[in-house]
């Protein structure tokens, strides 16, 4: 999705934006560009690919300047190519843009705006904001921005540089992700992603909607949209570089992987002891959630199968009747929202478009809502305003693994610690339950030894182009997450099922070249011996059968091709173990088939579109 940089200082301004753009390549982007004030003219570059190929051309140019704005594009109106790519200009090129997110009135404005003499030269929606500012310009940038704000309708983040105030950088920001870097030496930088400042700073400011900021060397003025100025708190980002560094992994990707254990202790750190769960940050609203007759769940994506989990935990565990919904369909259903229902969403990222909007309409209908996120201070984490943060660090792979583990666990931890305040859980049981979830790294190291065996199965069905995952009850969703790590980042089509529900349908698929994986670890209820006759069933048709199961069950290795064990695990911690071969498979599987494992085509990290 659409990154931004800015830099203003004493530095030249080209070397720290282009490390800025190469430290949001992971968010997924088809073209780049740059502009740089340069003695009261707009020095720019703009082309399609990744950065490392278009940095030699960069080079090349001779772009001067000490303030300046650049942009990684993820395309959304017009195809990805040199005109597209920001920055985007006004007709007198005395104004460059570069904008993260959609205006969803383009095209009346722009009609408006061709009427009144305006010529463009893309297809993007972000030119009719350079227009209009250079429209509504009358002596003072500022009110030209005001001005052109009242007129915009949709979602975005934009950092603006201009020849009419050469010593700025301007940036606003209504549903989009922007964070201003305090630097040393009175330099500030803008950044839509936490990643770009870590290594110039860890003070920033988050922008709030429609407030406006001037960033001048050594002065930081922010504005709302009365020309008020507003007091902004300087905030502390929490992590550091070597987080965000592949610290010897080939991949992001597998390096998250890898950090499980201490993502997961980092999540649990201080939370669950003896017999105690301190959520600090639902702490002042448990009253209203352990009274909750039902809760809702919202989310996108990998998050969404946490909350499918989340949903077998809550309903298990604490007895508290619960729903999921995508985001993305609850946001638009007339669904009459409840005031005594506790609404949770869950987003890595905290600035997933969908789960956003979401949480506008439950706070439209005087829901209250609380928020699972990982990113501190992002959008959703502000406009939830009570929750509990992950704690997992900073994920920077495409398809997520480690931020999914913490989301789990943190549901656990709910769960239990609503089922202890309702009064559903004996205090012995507590006790055991709480010992079970500070094993969980121990366990997860201990299942990250099948690396290397993993990387032997997918070497033996790298050939393959169609797999089915099948599972049950708390492993069913782990069913649904596997299928989605292959085929965001191996391309593979692949399809997650309750496995009883094979019958249904996919049965009508299975052959010799058919890989099914079937999660058939052990449970404490019957659900295990009916995965057993689903195995059966897929046996009977010479389905190739890659079963999951837990360590010492020998019996069941009978049944498998590829017998892939488990460390013995209760039910409830099961899905966070299993999950990690799935991990594993699909990483390895897009490796030997050569495909970009951190930048998936098509995908992005962050999805602040619609
Ligand atoms: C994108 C990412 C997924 C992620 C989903 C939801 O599709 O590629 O990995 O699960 O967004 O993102 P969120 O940040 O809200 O969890």
């Amino acid at each position: 999705m659409c990154g931004i940089v800015g830099y203003i200082g004493k530095k030249e301004a080209k070397p720290i934006l282009i490390k800025g753009l190469k430290r949001l390549e992971y968010r997924g982007y088809d073209s780049a560009g740059l502009a740089l004030l340069n003695h009261g003219k707009i020095d720019y570059f703009k082309g399609v690919g990744k950065i490392h190929l278009l940095e030699k051309d960069i080079c090349k140019q001779n772009l001067q300047g000490t303030t300046g704005i650049a942009h990684t594009r993820w395309s959304t109106h017009g195809e990805p190519n040199q005109l597209n790519a920001h920055p985007q200009f006004d007709c007198s090129k005395k104004i460059a843009i570069v904008h993260n997110g959609i205006i969803e009135n383009y095209s009346s404005l722009k009609k408006w705006l061709l009427k009144r003499g305006h010529s463009f030269i893309s297809q993007t929606d972000t030119e009719v904001i350079a227009h209009l500012i250079e429209e509504n310009y009358h002596g003072s940038f500022i009110n030209a921005i005001r001005k052109t704000l009242s007129l915009l309708e949709g979602t975005f983040s934009l950092a603006i540089i201009t020849t009419l105030e050469p010593d700025k950088i301007f940036v606003t920001r209504r549903g989009g992700p922007l964070i201003i870097g305090c630097c040393k030496n009175n330099e500030y930088l803008v950044a839509s992603d936490p990643t770009v400042l870590i290594e110039h700073t860890k003070k920033v400011v988050y922008l709030e909607d429609n407030e406006i900021a001037i960033l001048k060397i050594g002065k930081l003025e922010v504005l709302n949209l009365k020309k008020q100025i507003i007091k902004k708190e300087i905030k502390k980002i929490k992590y550091n570089l070597q987080q965000i560094e592949k610290g010897g992994f080939p991949h992001f990707m597998l390096k998250e992987i890898f950090e499980q254990p201490i993502s997961l202790k980092n999540t649990i750190a201080g939370r669950a002891k003896n017999y105690q769960i301190n959520l600090g940050g639902i702490k002042n609203h448990l009253q209203f959630l352990s009274k909750a007759p039902r809760i809702v769940i919202t989310a996108c994506g990998t998050s969404w199968h946490a909350a499918l989990i989340a949903e077998y935990l809550l309903e298990n565990l604490a007895g508290i009747s619960t729903e999921v919904e995508y985001a993305s369909e609850f946001r638009y259903k007339k669904t009459p929202i409840d005031k005594k229902t506790a609404y949770f969403v869950i987003s890595q990222s905290g600035e997933t478009a969908d789960t956003l909007e979401s949480i506008k309409k439950i706070k439209s209908g005087k829901g209250r809502v609380f928020g699972i996120v990982n990113t501190v201070g992002s959008s959703i984490a502000r406009e939830t305003g009570a929750g509990i943060y992950l704690h997992a660090g900073p994920e920077i792979g495409v398809a997520s693994t480690k931020a999914f583990t913490s989301q789990l666990t943190i549901f656990l931890m709910l769960a239990l610690l609503l089922a202890k305040i309702n009064k559903k859980i004996k205090k012995s049981e507590l006790i055991k339950k709480i010992e079970s979830i500070n094993k969980i790294p121990e366990l997860i190291k201990e299942t990250l030894k099948l690396n290397n065996y993993i990387k032997k199965i997918a070497q033996k069905y790298k050939k393959f182009n169609n797999f089915l995952y099948l599972g049950r009850g708390y492993n069913f969703p782990i069913a649904l997450e596997g299928a989605l790590k292959l085929k965001e980042i191996s391309y593979i089509h692949a399809e997650g099922y309750p496995a009883a529900e094979m019958k249904h349908g996919p049965i009508a698929l299975i052959d010799k070249k058919m890989p099914v994986i079937v999660i058939a670890t052990d449970t404490e209820d019957i659900i295990y011996q009916k995965v057993l006759s689903n195995i059966e069933e897929i046996k009977a048709r010479q389905g190739n059968l890659i079963i999951i199961a837990s360590q010492g069950n020998k019996e069941i290795k009978k049944m498998a091709n590829e017998i892939i064990y488990i460390p013995k695990s209760p039910d409830f911690i099961s899905p966070l173990l299993n999950v990690i071969p799935l991990q594993l498979l699909a990483y390895h599987l897009a490796v030997l088939r050569g495909c970009d494992v951190d930048q998936p085509r098509n995908l992005a990290k962050s999805v602040t579109v619609e």
